[in-house]
C-alpha cells in the first residue's frame, strides 16, 4: 500500500503528498478513519482526491493510503435485492453498522459472503471455456437464475467444477492452469464491461405506457431522456417504467432531489409487486441510492456503479434496464468537484468535459453479442435518465448535452402537469429518434397499419395546436365543421389515449394490442366522421351517437379481452357511415 499524508482539503476534495506512483482513479482511504475517495489528479508527488464521503473533521497531516487499484464493484449472486449506496456499500449493513446516522469509512461487504448459492455447472471437465462462456447456473431469486461466467480476460480448460453449495468465497472449480473459479469476480466501475459487436436497435422496450410506446418509443439497448422541471413526473414515470417495462432486470439509481424522496422510494420499491409474476419486484431489481445527505461526490460514482450492474446481467443474456434520477445531481456532483479543482468552467460552471463524460456514459447502452465461444448469447442494456433542469429551462447544458447524444427525448410540462393531464409528456415537443428502425418490427409485430394510425393521429395533434391558435384569436364557432371534427377527435386522443393514470388498476399498463385497437378506434370515428361531413351529414349528428362516451370508457376495459373495443370499432363504423343527410 502507498501511503501519503493529507496536504490540503476542500469540501470533498482533498489534496496528499508523497503519492508518487499512485494511479488515476486509484482508490485511495483517507485520514484516520479512513474514507473512501478516488485519485481525480495528480501532479508531482501530489494527488488529488474526490472523496464519497464527509471529510468534516479531517486535518492535514492524516494519512492516505492508496489501494492501488480502481473503484470496483463485486459481481455475483446476491446483487438482486440489494440497496447499495453509490460505492456499492449495502446501505441497510451500513445502517445496521452505524445506526440511522451512517457512520464515516465503515466497509462492508457488497455481496453477503455467508450466503450458500445452489451452484449447477453446465460444462464438464475438459471442455474449453473462454470470457463470458456460462459456467452454470445459480437460482438467484424466484424470477431470475444467474449464469456464472468466465470473467473477462480468463479462458482455458476446464480441470474440475462441482455443483454443490457454495458462498462466493469458496472454490467451485479449477482451469487446466490452476485459476481458481469462483461464482463472484471483480470490475472497475469506469470501465464499459467487454462484449463483441454491437447490434443495431431493432425491437422495441416496451413500457405498456401509450405515449412511449405509440409514439416515442426506445428500443432495447437505446437511451432516452427525461427533462422535467419539479413536479411534472420524472420520478413516477421512471417507476411507472421500473415496473412495467418489458426488461429481465432493473437497475434503479435514485438520487434523492428533495429530502425524504429517496427514503420514499426505499420504503415503496420493496413492497412492490412484479406484475408479470406476482413475486417482489426487488426480485428482478437493484436499487442504488444515493440520498441528500449523502456527500455530492458519492452521486458522481453511482451511475458508473449502476451502469457496471446493468452490463453484468447484460452478459447473462438479460435486458436490462436503468433509470438514473436524476442525471442533473450527477452533473452538480462534477460541477462542485470541478469547482473545487479550479478548472476552468465551461457553461454554467459546468466542466467543459461535461458533454464527453455524459457521452462515454451513454456509450455504455446498447444490446450486444455477449463474450463467449457461441455468438448466441444476446443482451441489452438501456438507459432512461431524468434530467431536472431549473425552472424547467431546457436549454441549459445538461439537457443539452444529453439530448445530443441519447435517442429519445420525452420532455415533460409543468403546464400539462399543472392541468393534470398525466403522463405531462408534450408529445410536440417529444421525439424518439429509433421510430424508422423499429418500424419493421411493429409492423411484423402488432400490424402493419400501426404505422399508418400513429401518422395520422400524430398529424392530427400537430393540426390541433394550429387550430387552437386561431380559436384563441376568433373563437371557435369561426371554424368549419371539418375542423371542429378535428378538436373533437384530438380531444379524444389526449385524454383518452395519451392520459394514462400511472396509479390506475388497469390502465397503469397498457399492453401493445390494445393500444392498437384503442387508437383504431378514436381515428375510425374521426375518418367515419370526416367522410360522413363530406356527404353533408352534421357534427352535431355524429356527436349525438354515444361513441364519445365509449370511446372514453376504453381505457378500463380489461387488458386481455378486447371484444368490446373490436365491436366499439364495428359499430363506429356502421353507424356513424349510416347516417342519413338530413
Ligand atoms: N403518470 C402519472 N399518473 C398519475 N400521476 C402522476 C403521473 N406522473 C406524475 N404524477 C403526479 O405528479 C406528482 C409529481 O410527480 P414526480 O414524479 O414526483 O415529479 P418529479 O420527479 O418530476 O419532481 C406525483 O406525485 C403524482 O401525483
Ligand atoms: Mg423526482
Amino acid at each position: 500500500m502507498l501511503e501519503g499524508t493529507v496536504s490540503r482539503i476542500t469540501g470533498p476534495v482533498v489534496e496528499a503528498k508523497g503519492m508518487t506512483g499512485a494511479r488515476m482513479y486509484d482508490v485511495t482511504k483517507i485520514g484516520d478513519k479512513g474514507l473512501i475517495g478516488e485519485i481525480i489528479r495528480l501532479e508531482d508527488d501530489k494527488a488529488v482526491i474526490q472523496v464519497y464521503e464527509d471529510t468534516s473533521g479531517l486535518k492535514v497531516g492524516e494519512p492516505a493510503l492508496s489501494s492501488e487499484a480502481p473503484l470496483m464493484v463485486e459481481l455475483g449472486p446476491g446483487l438482486l435485492t440489494s440497496i447499495y449506496d453509490g460505492t456499492q456499500r449495502p446501505l441497510p449493513e451500513l445502517q445496521k453498522a452505524g445506526g440511522n446516522f451512517i457512520e464515516r469509512g465503515l466497509t462492508v461487504s457488497s455481496l453477503d459472503r455467508k450466503a450458500k448459492w445452489d451452484f449447477k455447472p453446465t460444462v464438464k471437465k475438459g471442455d474449453k471455456v473462454k470470457t463470458g462462456d456460462i459456467l452454470g447456473i445459480v437460482k438467484e431469486t424466484s424470477s431470475i437464475d444467474h449464469k456464472i461466467m468466465m470473467p473477462p480476460n480468463t479462458s482455458g480448460k476446464i480441470e474440475s467444477i462441482n455443483a454443490g453449495k457454495y458462498t462466493i468465497d469458496d472454490i467451485i472449480g479449477k482451469l487446466d492452469d490452476g485459476t481458481e473459479l469462483k461464482l463472484a469476480h471483480k470490475w472497475p466501475v469506469r470501465q464499459g464491461r467487454p462484449y463483441k459487436r454491437k447490434l443495431d436497435p431493432e425491437m422495441p422496450l416496451l413500457t405498456g405506457q401509450r405515449i412511449f410506446d405509440t409514439f416515442i418509443p426506445i428500443p432495447k439497448g437505446g437511451s432516452a431522456i427525461i427533462p422535467g422541471p419539479f413536479g411534472s413526473g420524472k420520478t413516477v414515470t421512471q417507476q411507472s417504467l421500473a415496473k412495467w417495462a418489458d426488461a429481465d432486470i432493473i437497475v434503479y439509481v435514485g438520487c434523492g432531489e428533495r429530502g425524504n424522496e429517496m427514503t420514499e422510494v426505499l420504503d415503496e420499491f420493496p413492497e412492490l409487486e412484479d406484475p408479470k409474476t406476482g413475486n417482489p419486484l426487488m426480485d428482478r431489481t437493484i436499487l442504488i441510492a444515493n440520498t441528500s445527505n449523502m456527500p455530492v461526490a458519492a452521486r458522481e460514482a453511482s451511475i458508473y456503479t449502476g451502469i457496471t450492474l446493468a452490463e453484468y446481467y447484460r452478459d447473462m443474456g438479460y435486458d436490462v434496464a436503468m433509470m438514473a434520477d436524476s442525471t442533473s445531481r450527477w452533473g452538480e456532483a462534477l460541477r462542485e468537484v470541478s469547482g473545487r479543482l479550479e478548472e476552468m468552467p465551461g457553461e454554467e460552471g459546468y466542466p467543459a468535459y461535461l458533454a464527453t463524460r455524459l457521452a462515454a456514459f451513454y456509450e455504455r447502452t446498447g444490446r450486444v453479442i455477449c463474450n463467449g465461444t457461441t455468438d448466441e448469447n444476446i443482451g441489452s442494456v438501456t438507459v432512461v435518465g431524468a434530467v431536472s433542469p431549473a425552472g424547467g429551462d431546457f436549454s441549459e447544458p445538461m439537457t443539452q448535452n444529453s439530448l445530443r447524444i441519447t435517442g429519445a427525448f420525452w420532455a415533460l410540462d409543468a403546464s400539462l402537469a399543472h392541468r393534470r393531464h398525466f403522463p405531462a409528456i408534450n408529445w410536440i415537443k417529444s421525439y424518439s429518434l429509433y421510430l424508422g428502425q423499429l418500424e419493421d418490427w411493429y409492423s411484423e409485430n402488432l400490424s402493419p397499419e400501426f404505422k399508418k394510425y400513429r401518422e395520422q393521429a400524430m398529424g392530427l395533434l400537430q393540426k390541433e395546436s394550429e387550430l387552437q391558435e386561431i380559436v384563441q384569436l376568433v373563437g371557435p364557432d369561426a371554424l368549419p365543421e371539418s375542423e371542429k371534427a378535428i378538436l373533437e377527435v384530438t380531444q379524444m386522443l389526449r385524454e383518452d389515449y395519451l392520459q394514462q393514470f400511472a396509479f390506475h388498476e388497469i390502465d397503469s399498463f397498457c399492453p401493445l394490442e390494445k393500444q392498437l385497437w384503442m387508437l383504431k378506434a378514436i381515428l375510425s370515428f374521426y375518418n367515419a366522421a370526416d367522410e360522413a361531413l363530406k356527404r353533408g351529414v352534421s357534427l352535431q349528428q355524429i356527436l349525438e351517437l354515444p361513441f364519445k362516451e365509449e370511446i372514453s370508457r376504453m381505457k378500463e376495459v380489461k387488458n386481455d379481452d378486447l371484444s368490446s373495443i373490436q365491436a366499439l370499432v364495428e359499430k363506429i363504423n356502421k353507424e356513424i357511415i349510416n347516417l342519413e343527410v338530413l
